[in-house]
């Protein structure tokens, strides 16, 4: 297939296009690289730097294009609090000229990345496809909007879409010849590469914000979900999407990691003392996050592979030392 890849200079959509490539597509990578690096994008795909606002200027109608993977998007849910319009913009705003770019064009499918935020605070855990959505901050807010469009263009127009629900992303790409592809995010608000800034002396603590939660050991509890894991179900997404229909799933590997047990696992790959501080909770944080990806194993024939904490920080640092540190 001939893919348009958004967001492919950033952490998933590279990835991603990685694997997109490997299994013989052609893909075409759009990017502002506002957040992303152009020494993230895969080699063999063809670069555009545009923003998503005009990606009508690709997506013509005889571009011939089979379908969008839409990564591109503002990403920090604390940011989004205090700078509401920038994520309004980009996650909606934007993201709606590039639907009707899509629909302009006659692109027949379209991918998402959408985000376990449009949860909020579970009621349910695990938390399925039909858990209440209560979005507690504006990020999670911008990407359920979209995801409502995206269920009104595949009734109104026939689009062909899936959303990708992703619970917390981590790890990288180990390629044959050793070089990774991985997660880089300027400010860093990911826990897994904030323990990896302390281990290699860029940062002198880490802060755990709250070790009063219902959980065994105090601390917040998330689903991890390996970024090659994830990048695979974009393939199988694409196999699955039918036309006049919004196919949605949650991807995470059904297990739930506290931060201090992140902090360990950190400590053993990394040999690394690593320092916690334990903060005041924060707004908004639930105790537990788990993923029920129930529908994604059995829809799209989806299991995920690199499931242990040491797979995870283990690839994400060899990322982090190799291009980071
Ligand atoms: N990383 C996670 O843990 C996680 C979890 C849930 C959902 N997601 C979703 O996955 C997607 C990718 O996340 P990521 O971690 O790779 O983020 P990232 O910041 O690494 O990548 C985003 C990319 O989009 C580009 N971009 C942003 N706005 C753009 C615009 N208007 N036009 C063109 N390009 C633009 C950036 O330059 C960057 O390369 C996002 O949509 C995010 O909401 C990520």
């Amino acid at each position: 297939m001939k893919l348009l890849v958004t967001g492919g200079a950033g952490y998933v959509g590279s990835v991603t296009s990685r694997l997109l490539l490997d299994a013989g597509h052609e893909v075409v990578v759009l990017d502002n690289l506002s957040t992303g690096f152009r020494e993230a994008i895969a080699p063999d795909a063809t670069f555009v730097q545009a923003d998503i606002a005009d990606a009508g200027t690709v997506l013509t109608p005889d571009a011939g294009f089979d379908a969008v993977l839409h990564f591109a998007g503002l990403i920090a849910a604390g940011e989004s609090m205090h700078k509401p319009e920038l994520y309004w913009d980009h996650n909606v705003q934007r993201s709606l000229a590039l639907l009707n770019a899509v629909r302009a064009a006659g692109v027949p499918r379209m991918v998402f990345s959408s985000t376990a935020a449009v949860y909020g605070n579970p009621t349910e855990l695990p938390i399925t496809e039909t858990a209440t959505k209560a979005p507690t901050n504006t990020y999670g807010a911008t990407k359920l909007t979209f995801d409502f469009a995206l269920t009104s263009e595949a009734f109104a127009h026939g689009l062909a879409a899936v959303s990708l629900r992703y619970f917390n992303v981590a790890g990288a790409l180990i390629r044959e010849d050793g070089t990774a592809i991985g997660e880089r995010h300027d400010p860093e608000t990911h826990l897994i590469p904030i323990t990896l800034q302390v281990a290699a002396g860029k940062r002198e603590k880490l802060q755990i914000f709250g070790d009063d939660y219902p959980t065994a050991d105090g601390t917040c509890v998330r689903d991890y979900i390996h970024v090659q894991d994830l990048a695979r179900a974009h393939l199988l997404a694409l196999d699955v999407a039918a036309p006049g229909e919004h196919k949605i799933f949650n991807l995470g590997n059904g297990n739930g990691f506290s931060n201090l047990e992140v902090v360990e696992a950190a400590r053993q790959v990394t040999g690394a003392e690593l320092p916690v501080e334990i903060a005041p909770q924060r707004q908004g944080d639930p105790a537990t996050l788990v993923a029920g990806s129930q529908k994604a194993r059995d829809e799209l024939g989806w299991i995920p592979e690199k499931n242990t904490l040491t797979d995870m920080i283990g690839d994400a640092w060899a990322f982090y030392r190799s291009h980071v540190a």
